[in-house]
């Protein structure tokens, strides 16, 4: 693995005087050269006996999850004293094992992609590699988590994965890594441009960096773009700043500028992975609309993976309202559609519940029979009581005629101060 490129910004000493502090702290730290796979680490990697763990791994979930990705390759096994070395009893062919691997970093000395993927990365955090740290949407999944999943679920290269609540577009990215097919929904306009701009970009790479120069200099030049891709990914880099600016109270101007130079890097290390793990991208489809009236196919889906609005914890719309009026929408007239939003008082949970059924619904009729679908949702406090989301999606699920294979609970920090767990319930379509 060669070492990463250093992100060339023009930004001069002059112009960094008239940044704040924070920016002038991103702005080193964006041109701090990434380190690159040290040789030593790798060689220590390879002399590991057993499945070794990636030393992100620290959640008991994800020791669950760990364990149900080697089962699903049908593999037997057993935990190490220390907890990060798996020693497997029936080992098989290790191509398949390398290349899908989400929790572990080597299996018997082979290093896996995913130990590689996560080494491109222009943030400090280490689930937001590649594009998925592109705009700071809330409740985003963590996409190690989806790797793990799509195992779990036993999609194969060249399957079709839906998820009708796309959010920031996670799972297309980790479905099109792993060249699984992939159909994306969502009600918002903000998420269908992030999900596409994530999965897309790289394909127009080329005429971005053509156009660069003049959009840096001034940016309403992006209306006058024809190709839509190359528009969409200048509008998503505005909207990162508008974000910035709005939440962090950062200069637009360099956040843009900053934004489009660590945008534009992470689309080369995508094509810079592609290639050197010979990655076969899945095919990937965005639809912008309310998934409680898509047409979509009846038994054409070979699994879901999905989280859906978590009752009405988080109002979508007002969380988001800087971009999505910079994009030209009016927040009152769009959020009727948004389940979760819809209502008023007490209203809102009825309606939440029945738009969920006819979600569920949808959901069911959309998927292949003997196939999966992973629902991660959590719990939401109202006036003080804890209302169990949770328990009322496994039920109106059931119903439906989904049988619960599987509830693993999943604690999370900081992300919603009303929440502390969420719950990834894994149903079957018999
Ligand atoms: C929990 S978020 C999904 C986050 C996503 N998993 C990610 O990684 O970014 C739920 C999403 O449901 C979307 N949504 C709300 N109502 C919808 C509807 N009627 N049809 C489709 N999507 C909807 C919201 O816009 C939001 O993006």
């Amino acid at each position: 693995m060669t070492a990463k490129g250093r992100i060339n910004l023009t930004t001069s000493k002059m112009q960094l005087d008239l940044f704040g502090k924070e920016d002038q702290e991103s702005l080193h730290a964006l041109n701090r050269t990434k380190s690159s796979v040290k040789t030593k680490e790798l060689e220590s990697i390879k002399a590991k006996k057993g499945f070794s763990l990636l030393r992100n791994v620290q959640f008991i979930y994800e020791l669950a999850l760990a364990k149900k990705e080697l089962l699903s390759f049908g593999l037997d096994f057993h935990v190490t004293n220390d907890f990060r070395i798996f020693e497997v009893t029936s080992p098989r062919e290790s191509d398949v094992l390398r290349r899908r691997l989400a929790y572990f970093e080597s299996t018997n000395g082979v290093i896996t992609d995913y130990y590689y993927i996560i080494k491109y990365n222009q943030t400090t955090s280490v689930n937001q590699y590649l594009m998925h740290w592109v705009y700071p949407y809330k409740g985003k999944f963590h996409p190690q988590m989806i790797r793990a999943l799509l195992n779990i679920m036993q999609i194969k290269e060249g399957e079709t994965v839906l998820d009708p609540f796309v959010g920031s577009g996670t799972a297309a990215l980790e479905c099109q890594l792993l060249g699984i097919n992939f159909i994306g929904v969502d009600i918002s306009p903000l998420c269908y441009l992030l999900s596409r701009v994530k999965t897309e970009s790289m394909e127009v790479i080329s005429e971005i960096e053509k156009n660069k120069k003049d959009i840096l200099t001034d940016s309403r030049r992006i209306e006058k773009i024809k190709n839509e891709k190359v528009k969409n990914f200048f509008t998503i880099a505005q909207m990162v700043a508008h974000s910035d600016s709005s939440r962090r109270g950062r200069n637009f101007t360099f956040s843009f500028n900053t934004n489009v130079e660590k945008m534009i890097q992470s689309l080369r290390d995508y094509i810079e992975v592609k290639k050197k793990l010979g990655l076969n991208l899945g095919k990937t489809k965005i639809l912008k609309g309310d998934i409680r009236n898509l047409s979509l196919d009846t038994e054409s889906i070979d699994g879901i993976i999905t989280s859906p609005p978590y009752s009405i914890a988080l109002n979508y719309v007002a969380n988001d309202a800087h971009s999505l009026q910079a994009l030209g929408y009016d927040s009152r007239k769009i959020s009727d559609d948004f389940i979760g939003v819809r209502g008023t008082g007490l209203d809102k949970f009825k309606l939440y519940d029945n738009d969920m059924e006819i979600a569920y619904k949808q959901m069911y009729s959309a998927l292949k029979k003997g196939k999966y679908c992973t629902v991660i949702i959590g719990n939401v406090t109202f006036q003080g009581e804890e209302i169990d989301t949770t328990q009322i999606a496994i039920d109106t699920c059931v119903k439906i005629g989904f049988k619960l294979v599987s509830k693993i609970e999943k604690i999370i920090f900081g992300l919603y101060n009303v929440m502390q767990k969420e719950y990834i319930l894994i149903f079957k379509k018999d």
